[in-house]
């Protein structure tokens, strides 16, 4: 960034002294116009999400509201981005003068009446209906007709949140991920009932903000949280049914597949209970489809509070340091399981679920076949995309891999998307 930022009503300095290109700050000069042309922001809860949405929407120029009806607890939050863009400024990441000025484009509020007319208001209080939908009806009442309206669930049906509001075709989701300031992947959802024009109005504003947006429609764990399942799902019931123990496959994922980790030692970093609750949200919200049933294994964990990480003990044990403590990948038996028969293979078990899931999701008109690997780079760190994966594999090869599975484990759990050979995606 620059010392000769031009803030909304501020003055340009003559001379640039940070070695940036006037290109650079004519751009940065431009996006201050859009967001001040846009209008505030609104932001309401302070926690982790809303905090940090907080920062990113400053960030890019706009007048921010950070609403919490904990008392001084939006208050606290600001301090959060002031220490989190001292942190920027001490890495040269942001000039300080710059960081001073994001800062004091928030202000701290405890209700919903504090906010200015806004041009957007993004609601990230905890993951409740009830609570979301009287926020939402409010919000409806209290701002102009104009003011889009978007949640950050991860879960709830974007149109369940607008029921209670007159004109629904202003409520989306915009749906970051954690930390929002660091992660690039914004999914922006549409409901039943959201206008497109809306759609792509968000869409181009989370551009403008740096961040890459992909639309989907409001589906069971939207993009991210839908695919994902698989991942965790197929690990838990390889080792539930002792074909091989974490350690290995968390090995043969991270080795053999080029994921940056392996979905046991994942869900440990995520938190177990985190993990099964998304999980559940998804099964609930199939109607239990048997493909997203939690394991024994993983609510084992959650009952005996084996939480992950954050409680010393999980799939692994942890020392006080963090390290993991005696589990070994046996690698002999790596070796004999990758390449063999797919039921026992988990790779090739993980991979066939993976692409089927994004298939499907794409085949119901859901999400675009890039946005779906855009999605999984992005918010999981996948290392392909996993349309791209399997075009690569080949469809037909995938569809083979999940009629094994089907035969060795019958109940509907493995149903190959008829995407897979319909020749749609090739
Ligand atoms: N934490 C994550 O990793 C993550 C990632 C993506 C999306 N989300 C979603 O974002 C939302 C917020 O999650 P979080 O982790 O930031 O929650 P959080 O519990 O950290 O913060 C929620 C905040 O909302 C406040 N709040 C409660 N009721 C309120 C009300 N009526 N008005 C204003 N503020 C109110 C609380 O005081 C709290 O500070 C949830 O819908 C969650 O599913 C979370």
């Amino acid at each position: 960034m620059d010392t000769d930022v031009r803030e909304p009503g501020g003055s340009r300095a003559a001379e640039r002294t940070d070695g940036h290109t006037d290109e650079e700050a004519a751009r940065h000069d431009d996006a201050m116009r859009a967001a001040s042309a846009f209008g505030p922001v609104g932001v309401i809860g302070a926690g982790a999400m809303g905090a940090g949405i907080a920062q990113v929407a400053a960030t890019a120029g706009h007048a921010v509201t950070l609403v919490d009806v904990a008392p001084g607890a939006a208050a606290a939050a600001v301090e959060k981005v002031g220490g989190a863009l001292s942190r920027l400024v001490d890495k040269g990441r942001m000039p300080a003068d710059h960081a001073t000025a994001v800062l004091a484009r928030i202000t701290a509020a405890q209700s919903l009446r504090d906010l200015p007319n806004c041009g957007l208001v993004i609601e990230a209080v905890p993951e409740d209906l009830g609570l979301k939908r009287g926020i939402f009806a409010e919000l409806a009442d209290l701002q102009p007709s104009t003011t889009v309206l978007a949640t950050n669930t991860s879960s709830i049906d974007i149109d369940d949140i607008a029921a209670d509001v007159a004109d629904p075709e202003r409520v989306l989701g915009l749906h970051f991920f954690n930390p929002p300031p660091v992660m690039a992947l914004v999914e922006v959802v549409h409901g039943e009932r959201t206008a497109p024009a809306y759609v792509e109005h968000a869409v181009a504003l989370v551009a403008a903000w740096g961040k890459t947006p992909v639309r989907c429609s409001s589906t069971p764990g939207f993009i991210v949280n839908r695919v994902a399942r698989p991942f965790y799902g197929e690990a838990q019931r390889i080792v539930e049914s002792g074909i091989a123990d974490p350690a290995t496959v968390d090995w043969i994922l991270r080795e053999r597949g080029g994921f940056p980790m392996g979905p046991l030692e994942l869900t440990d970093f995520i938190g177990q209970d985190v993990n099964l609750a998304v999980g559940t949200s998804v099964w609930e919200q199939t109607g239990r489809d048997e493909r997203y049933a939690p394991t024994e294994f993983q609510r084992g964990l959650v009952e005996a509070g084996r939480l992950g990480r954050k409680s010393g003990r999980g799939v692994y044990a942890y020392a006080a340091d963090g390290s993991v403590e005696g589990a070994q990948p046996d690698l002999e038996l790596a070796e004999r399981l990758v390449g063999g028969p797919v039921a026992t293979d988990p790779l090739a078990r993980t991979l066939a679920m993976l692409v089927n899931e994004a298939v499907d999701l794409v085949a119901r008109g859901e999400a675009s076949a890039d946005d779906v690997d855009t999605a999984m780079r992005l918010g999981t760190r996948y290392p392909k995309g996993p349309i791209a994966w399997g075009r690569e594999l080949g469809f037909d090869r995938v569809a083979r891999w999940v009629a094994e599975l089907d035969a060795a484990y019958p109940g509907g759990r493995y149903r190959p998307s008829p995407a897979l050979t319909d020749g749609s995606l090739t």
